[in-house]
């Protein structure tokens, strides 16, 4: 178990995980699970390369038991681990969800304010942020706007970006460089001298959303900027659906029970997960 101050804690914060990642000059991986198989993959990955590890869960998942019983699968997990890890509610988009996480033992949460107009942003982000250090979790907001598919790319301005990091006390900020959720039509170009402004404007830790599909050499250049958490999904979530389908090719008719089936699959995870954890801190 990992120790914080002398104590053993099974799963901590993201205080614990990336300012030491900004000030040293890595990024921590931050893959979003859905179930038993891509968590415990993600897991096993950040256990080999004995590495801080940031689990995340999409909003959607709170609507049922889902986040809570992945939750309860991810701190047992953490306690058998030496490596921090954290767990965390990815886009929240309100209090309630934040509360609902930061209630079923959550350390850290996001409060997605970035379609909102920057007052109304700060004014949710800071609600957000009280709500999660009264629980001892950390928060996690985004400034500019990083769209899911096509949708309108708003990049993040970096006196705003302070500014906003200054009033809401957000513990760390996801920025818009040119990255958006989902695969990319087009490989995308970022927008790294903004970056860089960001950075230097901003000194807590700088979140990269929409991590697939982005090089190693521009993921690289983010971090020199300070991003020290970068968030994958599609990437992961494709390899495990695919996978899936290779293998009902490759077996035909023959049945074989789930965890079988899926054996070759998490290998493939595994493989994919631990490659981009130390791609992300070399
Ligand atoms: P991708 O789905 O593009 O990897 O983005 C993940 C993400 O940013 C989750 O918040």
């Amino acid at each position: 178990m990992p120790c914080i101050g002398g104590v053993s804690v099974p799963l901590v914060t993201l205080n614990e995980i990336l300012p030491q990642a900004r000030r040293d000059g890595y990024a921590v991986a931050a893959f979003n699970v859905a179930n038993l198989e891509t968590l415990y993959s993600v897991v096993r990955a950040a256990r080999a390369e004995n590495s801080p590890l940031i689990v995340q869960v999409y909003q959607r998942l709170f609507e049922d038991d889902r986040a809570e019983l992945i939750g309860v699968m991810a701190r047992r997990l953490a306690e058998q681990s030496d490596a921090p890890m954290a767990l965390h509610l990815d886009h929240g988009g309100t209090l309630d969800r934040v509360k609902q996480a930061l209630d079923i033992g959550y350390t850290s949460v996001m409060i997605d304010g970035s379609a909102l107009p920057f007052e109304e942003n700060i004014a949710l982000t800071s609600q957000a942020a009280a709500l999660a250090h009264a629980a001892g979790a950390t928060l996690e907001a985004e400034i500019g706007h990083v769209p899911f598919g096509d949708g309108e790319v708003k990049l993040s301005d970096a006196a705003e970006a302070a500014q906003f990091a200054r009033q809401t006390k957000v513990d760390a900020l996801a920025v818009s460089i040119g990255t958006a959720h989902g695969f990319y039509k087009k490989a995308p170009k970022l927008d790294i001298a903004r970056a860089a402004q960001i950075g230097q404007s901003v000194p807590i830790p700088l979140v990269l959303h929409g991590g697939t599909g982005v090089s190693d050499e521009q993921l690289l250049s983010a971090i020199t900027c300070g991003v020290a958490k970068i968030n994958i999904a599609t990437e992961l979530q494709n390899l495990f659906i695919r996978g899936a389908a290779g293998e009902i090719e490759r077996n035909g008719d023959n049945f074989k029970p789930v965890d079988v089936y899926l054996k070759p699959v998490e290998a493939q995870l595994f493989d994919y997960a631990r490659a981009k954890i130390r791609t992300l801190r070399r």
